[in-house]
This record gives C-alpha cells, sequence and structure tokens, in this order.
C-alpha cells in the first residue's frame, strides 16, 4: 500500500482528502463560470493528467478534453526557459472556451509560452487552471491564472501527477521532496 513512497524523504504537504476537496470547489467554480459555454480541458502532459481527471469528473457541464505535451524542465529540477512543443492539439480551439490545466506554476515560464502560443489559434476564452502555485521562485513570470488549489512554499513537491525524474506520480497526496538529491 505505497509504503515504500512513505519513506523518510517525503513530508506530506497536502493529503488526499485535502486534494479531493479543494479540486470538488474548483469544480464548482468552474461548473457556474461555464454555464452554456463550449468549454474544452486542455491537459499539458504529463503532470495535469491526476488533476485533469478529477477536475472534469467535478465540473457538472458538458465539455471536451484534449492534450499538449511541452518540454522545459528536461528531467532536472530548474527551468531553462525555453518551451518545446513536443505534442499538439487533436482538435482546433477556434471558437471554444479553453481552459489549460497545468500541475504546477514555478516560475510561470512554461505557462506564459503556452498561453502565448494557444491565443493566437482563435479561441472564445482562454483561461488557466492549476493545481499549485508557488509564489516565491527567484524568477518569476508576471502570469494571470484563474483558477488556483493551493500556494505552496518555493519547495520541490511530487505527487498526484507530479514527479521528480518521472516517479511519484501516483502518490495519492502532495508531499516535499526533504532532499531532491535522493528523490
Ligand atoms: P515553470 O515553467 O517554471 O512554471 O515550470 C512548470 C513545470 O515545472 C511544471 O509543469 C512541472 O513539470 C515542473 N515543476 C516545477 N516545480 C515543480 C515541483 O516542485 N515538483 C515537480 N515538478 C515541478
Ligand atoms: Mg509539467
Amino acid at each position: 500500500m505505497l509504503t515504500e513512497f512513505t519513506n523518510s524523504n517525503l513530508e506530506v504537504l497536502y493529503s488526499a482528502e485535502e486534494i479531493n476537496a479543494r479540486v470538488a470547489e474548483l469544480g464548482a467554480q468552474i461548473t457556474r463560470d461555464y454555464a452554456g459555454k463550449d468549454l474544452v480541458m486542455v491537459g499539458v502532459l504529463k503532470g495535469s493528467v491526476i488533476f485533469l481527471a478529477d477536475l472534469i469528473r467535478a465540473i457538472d457541464l458538458p465539455l471536451t478534453i484534449d492534450f499538449m505535451a511541452v518540454s522545459s524542465y528536461k528531467d532536472g529540477t530548474v527551468s531553462t526557459g525555453d518551451v518545446e512543443i513536443l505534442k499538439d492539439l487533436t482538435n482546433p480551439i477556434r471558437g471554444k472556451d479553453v481552459i489549460i490545466c497545468e500541475d504546477i506554476i514555478d516560475t510561470g515560464l512554461t505557462l506564459f509560452r503556452l498561453t502565448e502560443i494557444l491565443s493566437s489559434r482563435g479561441a472564445n476564452s482562454l483561461k488557466i487552471a492549476t493545481l499549485l502555485d508557488k509564489p516565491e521562485p527567484r524568477i518569476k513570470k508576471e502570469l494571470q491564472f484563474d483558477y488556483c488549489g493551493f500556494q505552496i512554499p518555493n519547495k520541490f513537491v511530487v505527487g498526484y501527477g507530479l514527479d521528480a525524474a518521472g516517479r511519484y506520480r501516483n502518490l495519492p497526496f502532495i508531499g516535499v521532496v526533504v532532499n531532491p538529491d535522493i528523490a
């Protein structure tokens, strides 16, 4: 039962119950805001998949989903600032009401570039839902986002979709990696 994850190198920041309650609130808020609209939820692979899967089930409206994959971190924990599209959307977003769904905003560079790219495609509206926001990294791009699960300290976190070198995404909680060198 995931006991190998609850090792001394992880501290629980948000439990599964706390995450579920917050995601339900965000879903209710989006349900109110998007009634009558043509909603597309765009997941940014891979980190957002767990959040997206739970969030769309908390939205009581017709919607579609699509995915993009971008690379900005290259497996490390430091942002390079460069964003490369590895997988683009399957369907056009012209005339749609798009919410980009992300796991975490750190420097904001990834989403800043992604919104630049998507806003040139004629969507009716474009908003951002992020599970986590780190308000205090060293560099921070000014970025408007509309839905945010939790603001967290400037620490490296894993779980509920977030990874360290590809691992820990399947943790049901969000944890802080105490020593990233041995994550
Ligand atoms: P940004 O471009 O600096 O905002 O970085 C956003 C991306 O960096 C996220 O989608 C994550 O993939 C990754 N990232 C940033 N901080 C963390 C963290 O604490 N844990 C896991 N991934 C992170
Ligand atoms: Mg990511």
